[in-house]
Parts: structure tokens; sequence; C-alpha cells
């Protein structure tokens, strides 16, 4: 059986000196290394993380859909393919603030693994949608779905987290029969696509509380953590939980 992805997204926190503090104490307080823990920190840690980052794994937070020249301020996957193992492509945050379309995720998909770089695919609707009922929400996931994924994807090195935006730092994530709804659509899209297996992660307020109902369920191979991640003591606690 695969690993347990941890993902820990910290977003646009931590200065680079709270970040190598924030390095160390986790190491030495996360005891379990059965699960794939992978760090998202901010661009300005990366190279430090990637030499003192021990058995986990390093990953960007978002590439650019570019492989180099005029992007003034964005980091390319061929920059940081020396450094990460996965990036975190098409999280809501970047859909919204940055305008980012499927096709564009689609883009940097392909570019990340043209770069050896294991793309996290976030997909997940708005509260509108959801409050239109389930055939809408499924609608909006199989396009998301169908648009930033084809043929030429490389299903065996990709993950897919289900990250409903409603669900995002609001403290109130998805119910185990939300996610199970959202499953089936995101394997019969897939089916589609190719025969391999992808993990499916759950992500959108994952705390201490909850985060062993998602590592119980045997079709979510993973979390991605953003809030209960920033602090080294709540994120050991979840990953030495089991
Ligand atoms: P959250 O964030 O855990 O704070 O809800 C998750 C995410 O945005 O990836």
């Amino acid at each position: 059986m695969s690993k347990f992805f941890v993902v820990a997204n910290l977003k646009m926190n931590k200065s680079f000196n709270e970040s190598v503090i924030y390095l160390e104490s986790l190491i030495q307080n996360v005891t379990n290394y059965d699960d794939e823990i992978i760090l998202c920190p901010s661009n300005i840690s990366l190279e430090y993380f990637s030499k003192n980052i021990g058995k986990f794994k390093l990953g960007i937070q978002d590439v650019d859909q570019r492989d180099q020249g005029q992007g003034t301020g964005s980091i390319s996957a061929s920059q940081v393919k020396d450094l990460c193992t996965f990036s975190i492509v098409g999280h809501s945050e970047r859909r919204i603030q940055f305008n980012e379309t499927d096709e564009i995720i689609l883009q940097k998909i392909k570019i990340l693994q043209k770069n050896d770089i294991i793309p996290i695919l976030c997909i997940g609707e708005d509260l509108n949608i959801r409050k239109k009922g389930f055939p809408e929400v499924e609608k909006f996931l199989s396009n998301q779905i169908k648009n930033s994924i084809n043929k030429q994807i490389n299903t065996n090195n990709l993950l897919i987290a289900y990250e409903p935006i409603w669900a995002i730092g609001t403290g109130k994530s998805a119910s185990i029969s939300d996610i199970n709804d959202v499953i089936n659509v995101i394997e019969k899209n897939l089916k589609d696509i190719s025969d391999n297996k992808v993990p499916i992660l759950y992500g959108g307020s994952v705390n201490e509380q909850n985060s062993n109902l998602f590592r119980e369920h045997e079709k979510i191979s993973g979390i991605l953590i953003g809030s209960a991640s920033l602090d080294y003591k709540i994120l050991s606690r979840i990953i030495n939980n089991k």
C-alpha cells in the first residue's frame, strides 16, 4: 500500500528565520516517518529546506506555466527541479487571486512533469455552486478535471486534492459523505483519461480533531493542511497521532 500523504501548505507565512526554526522543530517532534510528508514553504525557504529537510519531501506552492525568460517575479519548474519533488498547482487562491484558468493549469502540469516534479492538482467548488446542489458540483469538478488533465499527462505521477473553497480556512471541513460523492466524480472522470490509480487527497480545515477521519478512509490517500500546519506542534501531532 502506498504511503499516506501529508502535505503542509505554509502559504505566504513565516520569515526565512522563522521557517528555519519551524523545520528544525518539526524534525525533532515528528517521530513517525510512515507518512509521506511534503512541506511546501514559501519560495524564500526552498533552498534551505532542500538541504535540511531530512526524510521529508519538498514541494513548491506554485510554478509559472512557462519554462524561462520574461516573467519578472515568477519561478519556473526548470529552476526548482533540483530542489523540489512536488508542486501544488491550481490552488483556489491562485485561481481566484491570479485569474488562473484550467488551461493555464494544464500548461503548468505539463511543464512540471517535463521537469520531473509531481503535480498536486487542487480542484474544488465554491459555496455558490455547492448551494445549487450536487449535479452542479459534479459538472463543475468534471470540467476542472477534463480541462486540466488530458491523455498527454502522466497520471502515474500526479496527485489530486479535493479542496472545496468553502472549507478552506473556515474551520468547517467537508463531511465524509460530501467527499465520497466527489471521489466518485474524480474516479469517473479519470477513467476516461487513463487506467492508473491517482491518489486523491482532501484539504480544507483539516486539523488535529478531524485528521484521523480522513486517514482512516480507504479512498483518501492523504491530506493537504494549511492553517493547522503553521504550528509545528500541531502538525507533528497530526503526523504522530496514528
Ligand atoms: P486550510 O487550508 O487547512 O487552512 O483550510 C488548506 C489549503 O488552502 O490548502
